[in-house]
């Protein structure tokens, strides 16, 4: 487990960012598995500005999202879809036919897991998963309970996490209570994984993920017996580790 500790969300953004354009250039096909939320805002802001300045060439690489609302058209605004083109795709002018997203409009959204995970597969796995962590400990909608030999599946997305997202919603609309979902299982397989967490919300969850038992309880703990990790956290995020991680 590798750490890379910055001192505010500035600096995070540029780490995070330089992780993922170190990767592409690297190798220029990369595959990368995309999180959305607050978390990654400002990681794409970077790295858009890096492709815009010249300094990396996204035009190989291809991105598979992390999860997806269901109940949802794509162009909601709070969809994953909707939040990475807004971010990343769109700023970035990726090649639409290198974006992957679980079609959660499908009439069959098993058949789609099981599709979306063969895509997945079929494009020889991901080189760099980037993952957010919930305050409960949830990567992507992989909530606690989720068994860690999980592929693609439909999940629950519980009370608490709807919670979080609840301002990207009209008064009275109603929020999706189920996403698809890259599961555990398929999370680890990813050549190099990347934890990303900054504020001081995520102090806690971050230290239990880590230095806690591994447990479905927590899923991200999970990422314990991953052996390419690199966790890159601000000093708020970092600041329930203890002293031999930091
Ligand atoms: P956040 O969400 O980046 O908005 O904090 C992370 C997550 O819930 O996985």
């Amino acid at each position: 487990m590798q750490f890379v500790i910055t001192a505010d969300p500035a600096a995070w953004a540029a780490a995070a960012a330089a992780e993922v354009a170190g990767q592409v250039k690297a190798r220029p096909d990369s595959v990368l598995g995309l999180a959305t939320g607050n978390t990654t805002a400002p990681l794409y802001a970077a790295l858009v500005a890096m492709i815009r300045r010249g300094e990396v060439d996204f035009s190989r690489v291809t991105t598979f999202a992390l999860d997806e609302y269901v109940g949802l058209p794509r162009d909601h605004r709070a969809t994953c879809w909707s939040r990475l083109q807004r971010e990343f795709y769109g700023q970035a002018a990726l090649p639409t036919d290198h974006i992957n997203h679980p079609d959660t409009q499908a009439a069959d959204l098993a058949a789609e897991c099981r599709a979306y995970e063969e895509r997945l597969a079929r494009c020889g796995g991901v080189d760099l998963q980037l993952l957010g962590i919930g305050e409960n400990g949830h990567l992507g909608f992989n909530e606690p309970g989720t068994p860690f030999d999980s592929l693609t599946h439909i999940a629950e997305i519980t009370r608490e996490s709807m919670l979080v997202r609840q301002a990207s919603y009209a008064p009275g609309e109603r929020q999706p209570h189920q996403g698809l979902t890259l599961g555990l299982k398929t999370i680890v397989q990813a050549r190099r994984a990347a934890l990303l967490a900054w504020g001081s919300n995520k102090r806690a969850i971050v230290a239990r993920a880590l230095e806690g038992p591994v447990t479905p309880d927590v899923p991200a703990s999970i990422l314990q017996r991953h052996p390419n990790l690199v966790v890159i956290l601000d000093e708020s995020a970092a600041g329930g580790l203890g002293r031999r991680q930091r």
